[in-house]
């Protein structure tokens, strides 16, 4: 039965309209996001919120990719509203939009529980990276690599390194990001196996999304875009890897932050020679 609540609180589609209120409920969370950041994550995928009165007190986005897989973030509700089922509610609604799709997101520990009552288990974790590198030494390549920047024919192909990596085709999130971000590419006998893209975002910049082959790959990857940003602020999201971890603590940007990896329906089997070092975002996996 419809509570009294629910009907003060009605859920709709986020417009452009509304990013200013939705940043602000970030912000309030001290959540690091600028209203381009919004205005990129909302023009990727689809969004809600829940208003009161003309106020937005919720808010949700979502990633479909393809018929099968899609990522959700951004779930927040104002702290004096909390408590009483905005968020789940916000849940249900984004879950009936993506229909059977498999929703991938990453749980910070206020979102822990009710994901789970969702039906979401943890498959991992992310940990947050974050500050200056002011030397960083020149990665070693092998004689048949190197790193070049990115260019407008390589799309295709980092789309399909992506998609092997992740188990996603991501091809709508990468058409926003071509706008917005730069790239290298990892090339080893004349042949992508690898990229690392750089935007700006929040405090400073993010690194990534990073896929290479492996650790080496990544860590020549990342070096480039922080030898070439040296003393500014980046931030870099990475899957749970200790090599890496301690790799970006030493050069001075430490690890501030983990969440929680979770699934809601089947993931793809994890591609054996091509994997994510770093996400696009928290929020967009
Ligand atoms: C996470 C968040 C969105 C939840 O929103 P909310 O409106 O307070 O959540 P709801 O009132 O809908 O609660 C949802 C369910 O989780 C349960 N729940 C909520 N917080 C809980 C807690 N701390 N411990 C145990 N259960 C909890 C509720 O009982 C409810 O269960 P039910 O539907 O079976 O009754 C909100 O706390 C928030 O904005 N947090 C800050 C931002 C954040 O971390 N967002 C998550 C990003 S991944």
């Amino acid at each position: 039965m419809e509570k009294h609540a629910d009907r003060l609180v009605q859920l709709r589609d986020m417009t452009p309209d509304d990013l200013a209120q939705a940043h602000a409920l970030s912000r309030k969370l001290q959540w690091p996001h600028r209203l381009d950041d919004w205005d990129f994550m909302l023009r990727a995928g689809i969004g809600l919120v829940a208003e009161e009165d003309g106020a937005v007190v919720g808010t949700i986005l979502g990633w479909p990719y393809g018929a099968t897989m899609a990522t959700v973030g951004m779930v927040i509700v104002a702290e004096e509203k909390q408590g009483a089922g905005i968020g789940r509610r916000l849940m249900d609604a984004i879950m009936a939009r993506l229909g059977d799709r498999t929703i991938v997101l990453n749980a910070t520990a206020e979102g822990l529980p009710l994901y789970t009552r969702l039906g979401f288990t943890p498959f991992g974790e992310i940990r947050q990276h974050q500050g200056a590198a002011f030397s960083v030494p020149i990665p070693s390549l092998r004689p048949n690599e190197r790193v070049r920047p990115l260019s407008s024919s390589d799309h295709d192909a980092i789309v399909a390194l992506d998609r092997r990596a992740c188990g996603m085709d991501r091809a709508s999130l990468f058409a926003e990001l071509r706008k917005a971000a730069h790239g290298v590419v990892l090339d080893r006998d004349s042949r992508a196996i690898g990229f690392a893209l750089f935007r700006r975002f929040g405090r400073g910049y993010v690194i990534g999304p990073v896929v290479a082959p492996d650790v080496e790959g990544a860590k020549t990857l990342i070096s480039h875009w922080l030898g070439s940003n040296a003393g500014m602020f980046s931030r870099v999201d990475i899957p749970g890897d200790d090599d890496l971890t301690a790799w970006l603590d030493d050069l001075g940007l430490p690890c501030v932050g983990r969440v929680t990896r979770m699934a809601r329906g089947p993931l793809a089997p994890p591609d054996t020679d091509v994997h994510t070092f770093a996400l696009a975002s928290q929020a967009l996996g």
